[in-house]
Formats: structure tokens, C-alpha cells, sequence
């Protein structure tokens, strides 16, 4: 049998899941599994290659407990504790992504740059080797509003004017999140990326600024600076880039923070909407640095 001709008898990765595409690049709903129990490996296989492909991909209907989501974000690499991490539980390094979080609030209104509906970011994008996936649970949603839209990043780079892209070229950029970091005891240097990365595992260029980390590039002053920031700004708010999700009770979102930005939309009052986050490490090799 020639290797095209096994190729089709072979199962696709998506055969075996019942993926429901949201837009045509980014975002789909899997449904028809119960994530809270133990994968089979054929699945976490065809989960992992959703992710990579959609960049984000959501479940419904979950009952997750803090040790099953654990479990479930293991499948895809070790657990990251994040700094901030409060770890009441003893469970798993789960993040509280809080509203009632008045310093991250208060952390984001007061940085440079980051005016309201722009605080599109990637997380933990100020360490060397950011970390790969992060699994969002709902925990207490409003009734109504305070949705999530991620970017294909991908998308968002092939879209920028020829000339923008030449520009941006060979620049880096640094994500200070040293404030914050400093407010909880850890101590961690200014790294610089690519301002367009390149995509480990699929080879796609991608555009990978957090716009929540005082970014800046190198070697330009702030004026030029900011001036392509803003450029990438528009990019990564144009909706045939993106996808908008509507939280419900037992929703949850998997991500692959390496092809995506997000931005969670602040327009709940003050609802103490609350999510649980569990990052993944990246390459064992560096995880540590
Ligand atoms: C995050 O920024 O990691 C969480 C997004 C959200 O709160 O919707």
C-alpha cells in the first residue's frame, strides 16, 4: 500500500471526536466527552492536535473538581505554578482568576499603554519559556456578560501590511511584569521574544505581544515603538480574527497560549466572576528558567 493510500485508512485525529468548528481557524466545541475521567491516549492525541490546529477549544456541560481538572490539564504536560498562585487547596497549582483581584485591576489601569478593551495578552509571556496550554474552568459566572475572545495570532500576523511585517522583522519585544511579580517575593528579569515568534510545533509565524506587560521594542524609541504595538493592536482586534465565547455553568476553555492572545471582557459590574486556570509547562528541557 503506497503511504498516501495508508494514510487514508488510517483514522484522522478528528474521527475519533465530535469537533464542532466555530470559526473557520479558531475555536471549536468538542462535545461528546467527559473530560473529568482518566483519557484514553487516541483522545488526549486528538484533543492535543484540536488545540494546535483551533488554537483554543471549549467543552460544555463539565463537572470538573479541582483534582479531575488537574488530572485532565497533566495529560498534556506538567502542571506550571504560577508565582501568584494561592494554594489553598493542596490540590494542583490552580490559578484564581478573580474579579475581586483588585490589584491585578489596579495593576493593569495603572501600567502604560493599556487603555480600556486592550488588554490583549498571552499568559506568563515574561518568562523565557512561557508555558504551552492553560485550561480555564468556570467557577461563578454572571449572569450575563464577561466573555472571552482569544485571537489566532497566526491569522493576525499573515494580515498585517507587507511593509508592517517587513518592520517587524528581526525585532524583539519585553514584557515587564515585574511589579506584580516583585508584590508576591519573586524576583525575575526583563526577557525579550520575537515580536513574531515562531510557532514550535506547527511552524506558523505568529504575532506574540502582551498588551498587558508594558510591552516595548527593542532598539526603537517609545514613539516607534508604540506606534507598531498599536498596529498589532488592531490586528488582534479585528473579529475575522477571532473568536468570542459565552461562559455557562461547566464550560471549559483549552488553549494553546503560543498560537493565541485572549482578552477577557470586563462588563459584568461587579460581579465576583471567578475562574480556575491550570497552566502547562513547555519544553521539559527549560521550564525551569
Ligand atoms: C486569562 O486571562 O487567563 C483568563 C481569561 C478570562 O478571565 O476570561
Amino acid at each position: 500500500m503506497s503511504t498516501s493510500a495508508l494514510e487514508k485508512a488510517l483514522p484522522q485525529p478528528y474521527d475519533i471526536l465530535d469537533i464542532r468548528p466555530l470559526q473557520p481557524t479558531i475555536g471549536a466545541e468538542i462535545h461528546g466527552i467527559d473530560i473529568g475521567k482518566p483519557l484514553d491516549p487516541a483522545i488526549r492525541d486528538a484533543i492535543r492536535a484540536a488545540v494546535l490546529d483551533y488554537k483554543v477549544v471549549f467543552f460544555r456541560d463539565q463537572e470538573l473538581t479541582p483534582q479531575t481538572h488537574a488530572d485532565f490539564a497533566r495529560a498534556f504536560g506538567p502542571l506550571y505554578t504560577h508565582p501568584s498562585t494561592v494554594q489553598d487547596d493542596k490540590v494542583a497549582p490552580i490559578h484564581k482568576i478573580s474579579a475581586l483581584d483588585n490589584g491585578r485591576e489596579r495593576e493593569l489601569k495603572q501600567r502604560r499603554g493599556v487603555r480600556p478593551g486592550e488588554a490583549y495578552h498571552t499568559d506568563t509571556s515574561w518568562r523565557l519559556v512561557p508555558t504551552w496550554g492553560a485550561v480555564l474552568r468556570a467557577v461563578d459566572l454572571p449572569p450575563i456578560g464577561g466573555d472571552t475572545i482569544w485571537v489566532d495570532a497566526h491569522l493576525a500576523y499573515e494580515g498585517l501590511p507587507q511593509d508592517v511585517k517587513q518592520r517587524l522583522e528581526g525585532l524583539h519585544v519585553t514584557h515587564d511584569f515585574r511589579p506584580a511579580l516583585n508584590r508576591v517575593g519573586h524576583d525575575y528579569p526583563i526577557v525579550a521574544h520575537p515580536v513574531v515568534r515562531t510557532h514550535r510545533e506547527t511552524g506558523k509565524r505568529v504575532l506574540w505581544v502582551n498588551h498587558t506587560q508594558d510591552p516595548q521594542i527593542l532598539g526603537l524609541d517609545l514613539a516607534e515603538s508604540d506606534a507598531l504595538l498599536d498596529e498589532i493592536l488592531i490586528q488582534y482586534k479585528r473579529p475575522e480574527f477571532q473568536v468570542r465565547f459565552t461562559w455557562k455553568p461547566g464550560s471549559v476553555a483549552f488553549w494553546d497560549n503560543r498560537g493565541a492572545v485572549h482578552f477577557a471582557v470586563r462588563n459584568y459590574g461587579d460581579y465576583p466572576r471567578l475562574l480556575d486556570r491550570i497552566l502547562i509547562a513547555d519544553e521539559p528541557l527549560y521550564a525551569d528558567l
